[in-house]
């Protein structure tokens, strides 16, 4: 069949972004194979949207650029049990104003961390990663009210994002081909496995990283509860150069910060 590829995530964004006029579905809806009818209200015309899986990323749908965000220990640790093992105003207060109205992605148990979504409430939209919680509420009516997306992949994510970026400057836009006026307006904010996959991708255009002054015993972390890492400098850093480097000092009970950014060597 002939049509334009994205993700069942994304279409189904397209279809509540644009005038629906009929579904036609090919394949079960967790079954990633599906054929959808839209027709855009202005020029009254018809596509035919076919699903490709949400593991791969889909060839039609340009991918955003993104940035990188994340706050470390000395020794690389960036959660403990599910929480930050450190707590700083002012790395929150950057965080916040680095992400303000932004796009963030997280996984699972980052969205997790707070219970009143306070780490994300900020954002404009916020798009998690996780397959058990598409899972639980895969075909929920209202899942597309909020400022929440699940997706099943960091591909998924990426497309969606830039379906999401793309809303804001044509509402009814079906094209995929987003707005590249907005900067970094997409932000990869953890954990683990997410920074693995975003510090490899080709999209990722900044680093910013805050390096506390703290030593976690992570063999003493990790037989209590999980241990979350950044990758190592090794990993991702002969792409990457730094540009800025800023020293936040001990601020009452709060430790010293370094905030690093870092740029693409090949932007
Ligand atoms: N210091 C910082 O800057 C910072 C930033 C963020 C988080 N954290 C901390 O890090 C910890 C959480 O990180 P984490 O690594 O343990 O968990 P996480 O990435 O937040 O969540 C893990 C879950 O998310 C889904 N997921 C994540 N990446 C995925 C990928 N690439 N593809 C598919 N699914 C993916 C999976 O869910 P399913 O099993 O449902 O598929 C996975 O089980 C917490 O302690 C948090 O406080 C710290």
């Amino acid at each position: 069949m002939n049509g334009i590829q994205f993700p069942l995530s994304v279409a189904r964004r397209l279809l509540t972004t644009g005038t629906k006029v009929g579904t036609n579905v090919l394949g079960p809806l967790d079954g990633y194979v599906v054929s959808i009818v839209v027709v855009q209200p202005l020029f009254s015309l018809s596509l035919h949207l076919e699903c490709c899986t949400p593991q791969t990323d889909c060839p039609f749908v340009p991918i955003a650029r993104f940035g990188i965000v994340a706050a470390m220990s000395k020794n690389a640790v960036i959660g403990v049990a599910g929480g930050i093992p450190w707590k700083i105003s002012q790395d929150r207060r950057l965080f916040k104003s680095l992400t303000d109205k932004s796009i963030m992605i997280i996984g699972k148990r980052t969205f997790e961390e707070h219970p009143k979504l306070a780490h994300i409430n900020h954002t404009r939209h916020c798009i998690v990663v996780s397959k058990s919680m598409v899972d639980i509420i895969a075909n929920r009516e209202d899942a597309s009210e909020t400022n929440i997306e699940l997706v099943r992949s960091f591909p998924e994510a990426l497309s969606m994002a830039r379906v999401l970026s793309t809303e804001q400057v044509n509402p009814v836009s079906t094209s995929g081909v987003g707005d590249d006026d907005c900067g970094l307006c997409c932000w990869v904010a953890g954990g683990e496995r997410l920074y693995e996959e975003a510090l490899q991708h080709e999209s990722s255009a900044e680093v910013h990283l805050s390096v506390v002054d703290v030593e976690i015993d992570i063999d003493a972390e990790r037989r209590t509860g999980g241990v979350a890492m950044f990758p190592t400098p090794s990993a991702w850093g002969d792409r990457f150069h730094e540009v800025a480097t800023t020293l936040y000092p001990r601020d009452g009970d709060a430790p010293s910060f370094t905030y690093h950014v870092y740029k693409r060597k090949d932007e």
